[in-house]
């Protein structure tokens, strides 16, 4: 007779550890996610949006996802996000990840996941950085949004050996700009410029980095990125207007998925009325499917997939229970017996 499986529950503080030992690991399992992804052996729905009309800057979103090959994994990401927690100096994001037993359907932990989350984002982000950027990795670096996501996202970044010449920072709140320098300058001993306006910031960058929570694109001069040729990683993905995504190459995450809810990309297929102006997706770069246009800026869109959460939450289960730091829920499925003898 099949037994119901033990019910865990993984703190944050857990998750940080495992991430903060394991990062090879946790990179190999954000590509793989990726390549599995694009193989087939996958399935990601579309993400569902709790959107409260009262207050259109909060909203909460399900990604439920289900991945095959050496993962075997079904799960939801459940997070919020809610822009103005950040004046109590509280996280914008929060979430849950449910990891499921594909075989039985049944949940097998429940897992903090804003760090997951923040983490498959900037290992994706420097995933694609390494692929799409021309030479070894080395670059002038520009962050605009200094949060969260910006902050995680240099981290693997220079996890991952980059070295920066130079670092321009933009926030629309220079208070922030100011802590993310305070903080590089802390943790890596590097010295970063805070600019005053975004395109002060971005002239003379060639690894650019999109973090902010802009709700409508505002970037408008093609020739402002068109000077360099900068790889870019549009993590926020709405900072863009379209006539500058068509003068560039992008690369999205996945097609279907990008090419929605009024992301920079999203407008430029509603302005042009086709995706003829997408080159293909990650996968297909590092793959060579297509040529990289080094003459051009090379525009990262990644809409973000709920396969990443459930790589990175798989690694994360498994070494937290081999290390005893996953809290088992004894009974949690008391009822699962469906007639007691
Ligand atoms: N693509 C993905 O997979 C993915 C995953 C996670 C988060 N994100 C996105 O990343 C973004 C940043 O998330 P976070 O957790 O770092 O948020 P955060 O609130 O911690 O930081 C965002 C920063 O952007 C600044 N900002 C807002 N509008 C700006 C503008 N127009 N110009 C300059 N700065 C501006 C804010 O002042 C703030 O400091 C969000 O839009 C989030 O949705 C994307």
């Amino acid at each position: 007779m099949a037994a119901a499986p033990t019910f865990y529950v993984v703190s944050g503080s857990t998750v940080r550890d495992v991430v903060g030992k394991n990062p090879d690991q946790i990179f190999n399992a954000v590509e793989t996610a990726y390549r599995l992804h694009a193989a087939g052996k996958s399935i990601n729905p579309d993400s569902y949006f709790l959107r409260y009309p009262e207050q259109p800057r909060n909203r909460i979103i399900a990604l439920p996802a289900h991945l095959g090959g050496s993962i075997q994994k079904s799960g939801i990401k459940w997070i919020s996000s809610f822009p103005e927690n950040t004046a109590a100096n509280l996280a914008r994001a929060s979430a849950v990840q449910i990891l499921n037993d594909p075989t039985t359907g049944y949940p097998l932990a429940c897992i903090e996941a804003s760090l997951i989350s923040a983490t498959r984002t900037a290992a994706s982000a420097a995933l694609a950085a390494e692929h799409l950027s021309p030479g070894p990795r080395t670059a002038s670096l520009c962050v605009i949004g200094t949060g969260v996501i910006a902050r995680t996202t240099v981290e693997w970044l220079k996890a991952r050996d980059w070295q920066f010449s130079q670092i321009n920072l933009y926030d629309a709140s220079a208070a922030e700009a100011e802590r993310f320098g305070k903080w590089l300058h802390e943790r890596y001993g590097a010295p970063a410029h805070v600019r005053h306006s975004m395109e002060e910031a971005v002239a003379g960058s060639s690894l650019i980095i999109f973090a902010t929570t802009a709700l409508e694109p505002y970037l408008a001069d093609e020739m402002l990125l068109g000077r360099l040729s900068p790889t870019v990683l549009h993590l926020s993905l709405r900072d863009i207007l379209p006539n500058v995504i068509l003068a560039s190459q992008n690369i999205v995450d996945d097609v279907e998925h990008c090419l929605k809810a009024r992301t920079s990309v999203h407008l430029a297929e509603i302005e042009t009325g086709n995706r003829n102006f997408i080159s293909g997706t990650l996968v297909d770069a590092m793959e060579k499917r297509f040529a990289l246009d080094f003459n051009r800026p090379r525009i990262f869109s990644p809409f973000g997939l709920g396969v990443l959460d459930l790589a990175v939450a798989s690694f994360v289960l498994e070494a937290a229970i081999a290390s005893k730091a996953a809290i088992a829920v004894p009974d949690f499925f008391s009822n699962s017996t469906r007639w007691q003898d």
